[in-house]
């Protein structure tokens, strides 16, 4: 078949994607969980920086375009977090790339099947035999873990984007003590949402090998880190192509991520707020019997549309049965969360 003709049969096949701006005046929608960018911090942020760093970074890091500004966030990160920070473009960058350079033929990577698209595309790039696992089932991560040969990963996210929900940390201590797994996780999802910063796996008492950060939800801005001891970040600064072969962040906004996170005591109302909004909200759809999934984070699936509230509409293979997403943030109120519980009963109602 001729290309285009390839394409129109295809294109006949797949469902319109329309670009989507934030919703307004209630999002429900997109990753700021902290409300950071639309309280305007993030702006006020931006705003106060000197002339200089209004640019591009003019290329990789290593090829002309490294500027003092990553340097003083990497460091920041790595003071917060006790291990060295490498920066990414981006977190989808960042998965992709990182899976060449770390597993190799004979190992092993064992991943939850529903892990980001990323990460999916990354393991298809490592000569390492990768088994998924269903959905938090750690039964089948065990037996798969069982039959490992080589270096093993086992590779989960914090909080699941699709769906809402978070790994076991009790099941992941298990695996990674009882298998000396190399836990990878990626936490893209709650990267700043705990008080201070703190990570999910801290949070839990958990040790992984290596933690992705983004700066793209939570932060308001855009790129992303990984988290490694040094032997390893010093590996993957050498050998990793997504932070070799690619142009740096432009340097304002590095210098704004590290502002972010320099000032995460500050964004302690914030989280507080957040999450008494996911406990309100929880408790809001089991007592008008609105059935969901997740909310275990700022995340939530629904079966129903929200009457008058644009929700993003998932459809399979993304999730198993259509869902609405909804994201909830620090600047929701009370009465924003009771305007969507009753949106949500009239699109329950219209079904
Ligand atoms: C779990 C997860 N990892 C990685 C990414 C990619 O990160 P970024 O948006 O910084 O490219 C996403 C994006 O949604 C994600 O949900």
């Amino acid at each position: 078949m001729r290309l285009f003709e390839r394409i129109e049969a295809q294109l006949e096949k797949l469902p319109e994607r329309p670009f989507w701006p934030r919703p307004s005046p209630l999002d429900f929608t997109t990753n700021d969980y902290l409300a950071l960018q639309a309280d305007g911090i993030i702006a006020e942020i931006l705003r106060g920086f000197p002339a200089e760093l209004w640019r591009g970074s003019g290329a990789s890091r290593y090829l002309g375009g490294d500027h003092p500004a990553y340097h003083h966030l990497e460091n920041l990160l790595h003071e917060k977090y006790g291990q060295p920070a490498l920066l990414f473009p981006s977190g989808f960058v960042a998965n992709i790339t990182l899976w060449e350079a770390l597993a190799q033929r004979g190992d092993t990577i064992i991943y939850d099947r529903e892990v980001h698209a990323s990460i999916r595309q990354g393991l298809r790039l490592s000569l390492a035999q990768a088994w998924g696992f269903p959905h938090n089932d750690w039964e089948a991560a065990e037996k798969l873990l069982r039959q490992a040969r080589g270096e093993t990963f086992l590779v989960v996210e914090s909080l699941y984007s699709m769906r809402g929900d978070m790994p076991d940390p009790e099941a992941l201590r298990y695996l990674q003590a009882r298998y000396e797994c190399h836990l990878i996780l990626d936490e893209a999802h709650t990267t700043l949402i705990y008080p201070d910063g703190e990570t999910w796996a801290h949070h839990h008492g958990l040790n992984p090998l290596l933690t992705l950060i983004t700066f793209g939800k939570a932060v308001g801005l855009m790129g992303a880190a990984l988290l490694a001891p040094p032997l390893l970040h010093t590996y993957l600064q050498r050998r990793c192509i997504g932070t070799i072969y690619s142009t740096a962040l432009p340097p304002l906004i590095a210098a704004a991520v590290a502002q972010v996170f320099a000032q995460a005591r500050a964004w302690l109302p914030r989280q507080t707020q957040l999450w008494q909004t996911v406990a309100l909200l929880r408790k809001r759809l089991s007592a008008e019997g609105i059935p969901f999934l997740g909310l275990q984070g700022p995340i939530a699936m629904v079966k129903t549309p929200a009457a008058g509230i644009p929700l993003k509409r998932l459809s399979p293979p993304t999730v198993p049965e259509p869902m609405y997403r909804l994201s909830l943030h620090a600047n929701h109120t009370q009465q924003d969360i009771e305007t969507l519980v009753r949106a949500l009963k009239v699109g329950m109602n219209q079904l």
